[in-house]
């Protein structure tokens, strides 16, 4: 393919010895080098056309400055000049035109390969869910909210006052043991973690007068030994309605309301006797077993109930502390366990699942 390079001889040894004769050999460099660029394609070649044409050393100009200019007689120096002049122009020309065209399809090219490829799947984006924790919180919430309940939240560091004082549990109070807490240490006042939500019925009958209708859901602490369903910290929703003319049966009636909208229109509800220190009565609300549906199975130990919450009247007794007058308001009062009430409706066999966060755990409740 590579032709014998003419500028590798002199014009002598080539027999053009006249104007003419060097005009012809200009002439026929010219066109190989049209032919050659016509030829070269791709970014690499044509830099490799470009050197081998105007290297400084071996390119064919300094070939024809060395070989035909310079051992040139006198008399034909001024054509080869013109002729030379003339080449290397056009052979300028050509070359940065044809250079520009590479440089453009080399850019193409390159961001053809970097382009994204449309058609290939997506990298899949992992969505998160709401914790059954806090879906279960939206429907307790829920419930309460559409029979014109508000929410309240509270201090999860009290003082023993809150905590226990002012719902009727006074130091010594056999309540308090059952409720081991976690005191905060190196506070100058003696502090603790809350125990459970009720301190904010106090808070809140302190700040504001009665007609007062709350729910209070929040963290709390106990000190208990952890095992399938204990931990040191669990969450509660704790409710509160006081007014001047609320009975019994706005209590019996609210609470199968609610038991009905959470475990369906086939629930039944129990009242217990129990008691609270900041009740009276106290009652332990039980549902019929969403298993079995009050038959008797392994859930409900053969029972066909299922403990849910406690409750009852609020004692008159916390209507002092708060200036309420217990002549003229009634009320009632519940406090649930939110993990409890999940893992019983949802079937977690034990509570620490609730915080282990596995996501093959998590997935099962989108
Ligand atoms: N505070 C109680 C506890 O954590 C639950 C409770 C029972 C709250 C009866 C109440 C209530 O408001 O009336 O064990």
């Amino acid at each position: 393919m590579t032709t014998h390079d003419p500028t590798e001889q002199t014009l002598a040894q080539l027999g053009a010895v006249d104007p003419e004769a060097v005009a012809r050999q200009f002439s026929e460099l010219r066109q190989r080098f049209d032919e050659q660029a016509a030829r070269t394609s791709g970014a690499e070649a044509w830099r490799a056309f470009v050197v081998s044409w105007t290297g400084r050393k071996s390119g064919t100009l300094s070939h024809i400055g060395d070989n035909w200019l310079k051992p040139a007689p006198p008399a034909l120096k001024r054509a080869i000049g013109q002729e030379l002049n003339r080449l290397k122009d056009h052979i300028e020309a050509v070359l940065a035109e044809k250079s520009r065209g590479i440089e453009a399809a080399e850019q193409t090219a390159a961001a053809a390969r970097s382009k994204l490829d449309l058609s290939l799947p997506g990298a899949a984006r992992a969505l998160g869910t709401r914790h059954l924790i806090r879906q279960t919180y939206e429907e307790l919430q829920h419930i309460f909210l559409s029979i014109g309940f508000s929410v309240v939240e509270g201090p999860e560091i009290e003082t023993p006052y809150y905590n226990f004082e002012a719902l009727n549990i006074p130091e010594h109070h056999p309540a308090r043991d059952n409720m081991d807490t976690f005191y905060v240490a190196g506070s100058r006042e003696l502090r603790l973690l809350r125990t459970h939500t009720s301190p904010m019925q106090v808070r809140t009958m302190e700040k504001q007068p009665p007609p007062v209708r709350i729910i209070v859901p929040g963290k709390v602490y106990r000190r208990d030994n952890p095992d399938a369903t204990h931990g040191y910290m669990f969450h509660q929703i704790e409710g509160l309605a006081v007014d001047t003319d609320i009975t019994f049966c706005d209590f019996k009636g609210t609470v199968e309301h609610f038991v009905r909208e959470f475990l369906g229109p086939q629930a039944r509800t129990r009242l217990r006797p129990s008691y609270f220190p900041f009740t009276e009565p106290s009652a332990e609300v039980d549902a019929s077993c969403h298993v079995c549906g009050g038959s008797g199975c392994r859930t409900c130990k053969f029972s066909g109930w299922i403990e849910l919450f406690g409750a009852g009247m609020v004692d008159p007794a916390v209507y002092g502390f708060v200036g309420y007058d217990p002549g003229k308001l009634s009320g009632f009062a519940f406090g649930m366990g939110v993990d409890r009430l999940a893992m019983m409706k949802y079937g977690v066999s034990e509570l620490p699942l609730l915080y282990q966060n596995d996501v093959r755990f998590l997935r099962q409740f989108p």
